[in-house]
């Protein structure tokens, strides 16, 4: 039996964010029927009953957006075909301008125990400016809707950096997510991604972005905020309570293997990265002609070096690091004889420490972490 995690992309929402460069359609919802048949074609396809499944996690584009019953279907697919765990932790995405109090009990009685919602700011103003289909109020009711039907584990999603957004609007955001006792938060950092339409209002000038300096401080004065309230900061962008970090996530960190159905899935099985088309006509009519083959697209195939690589660009994302027996108990190697130059570098500039057994990022390196990357990259 091989512990692994499924994650299962659902690439359709109500309207595009302005800032997102997701794979997400919005104008395609007559391909929502047919797309979740493929998906379960996909994942008979692909069944394998000596995998053993710790998470499921549903993402998009928003799941949230589709009718539940589509979402219990999948579920079920998956049970049928892989030894899922009696305690997995099953994860949705869910935007809370598209949940309602039957969808979040639906979602409950299925099985999903976990919620990832997407709030971004409680400022009703930077929300129409980012595109976001939802104000404050609404999400408010969704977290009194979630907690009616039974859940407990709940993240929300927020950022820093938004257009107008100040100092203030990110201690009100905080304050009402802590006050509300929400389990997990994250606090993203906003990237202007190339070909939204944020990048080209930014270089319109219709909106005006915090600078670099001042997005650090938010970032820091979240940490602090969320840490004073008991929140353990585990990874650069995630905050949770004592029992409630993503293990979903932290698989993913810890590099264990997952697969990834649907629309720009991606995968990882026996040191392979590979991902699924992002076209969603590509997909639905490959799998319908039974090319199910043509949608996949191999993106790497691991050496031992690579895999090491990749352990520590992954591990030091979390704020403990990586541990260095458990890397060499995983590769049979010490760190430091593998990655004597890059470690005695990263050293040198203050970006990691060793603290104990592990090697971790500095508070200089969770500000520079490309700068981290690059070294393992
Ligand atoms: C798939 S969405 C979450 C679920 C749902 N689609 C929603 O938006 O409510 C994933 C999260 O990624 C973050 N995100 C998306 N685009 C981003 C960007 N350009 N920069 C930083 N964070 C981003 C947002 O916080 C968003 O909630
Ligand atoms: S942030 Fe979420 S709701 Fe907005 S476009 Fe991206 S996936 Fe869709």
């Amino acid at each position: 039996m091989k512990d692994i995690g499924i994650y299962v992309h659902i690439p359709f929402c109500k309207q595009k964010c302005n800032y997102c460069d997701f794979t997400s359609y919005c104008n395609k919802d007559n391909l929502i029927k047919d797309y979740i048949s493929c998906l379960k074609e996909e994942i008979r396809l692909r069944s394998n009953l000596n995998y053993h499944v710790r998470t499921i996690y549903i993402g998009g584009g928003t799941p949230s957006y589709i009718k539940p019953k589509y979402i219990e279907e999948l579920l079920l697919e998956i049970e049928k075909n892989f030894e899922l765990d009696v305690n997995a932790e099953v994860s949705m995405e869910l935007n809370p301008g598209t949940a309602t109090e039957k969808g979040l009990d639906d979602y409950f009685q299925m099985g999903i125990n976990r919620l990832s919602i997407g709030l971004q700011t409680s400022n009703d103003n930077i929300l129409k400016q980012i595109g976001r289909i939802h104000n404050y109020k609404e999400f408010e009711k969704t977290i009194q809707y979630a907690r009616k039907a039974g859940f407990r584990n709940i993240n929300v999603d927020t950022m820093i950096g938004l257009p107008s957004q100040n100092i203030y609007d990110i201690e009100k955001t905080l304050i009402g997510l802590i006050d509300m006792e929400i389990p997990h938060i994250s606090v993203y950092s906003l990237i202007i991604e190339p070909n939204t339409k944020l990048e080209k209002m930014t270089q319109n000038k219709e909106v005006e972005l915090p600078d670099e300096e001042m997005e650090r401080y938010m970032y820091w004065y979240a940490k602090r905020k969320l840490e004073e309230n008991g929140y353990i900061h585990y990874e650069i962008s995630n905050f949770a309570k004592m029992d409630r970090k993503c293990k979903h996530n932290l698989d993913c960190w810890n590099q264990t293997e997952y697969l990834g159905f649907g629309v720009a899935g991606a995968s990882y099985e026996n040191a392979t990265r590979y991902v699924n088309t992002s076209s969603l006509e590509d997909y639905i009519n490959n799998i319908k002609n039974k090319e199910n083959f043509k949608n996949v697209k191999i993106e790497e195939k691991q050496t031992k070096k690579m895999m090491m690589s990749e352990y520590m660009l992954l591990g030091l994302r979390k704020i403990n690091g990586v541990n260095l027996t458990n890397f060499e108990i995983k590769f049979g190697k010490k760190v430091f004889d593998v990655f004597q130059k890059e470690i005695t570098k990263l050293l040198t500039q203050n970006l990691i420490t060793i603290d104990g057994d592990n090697v971790r990022l500095t508070s200089k390196g969770l500000d520079l972490a490309n700068l981290v990357w690059e070294e393992f990259i």
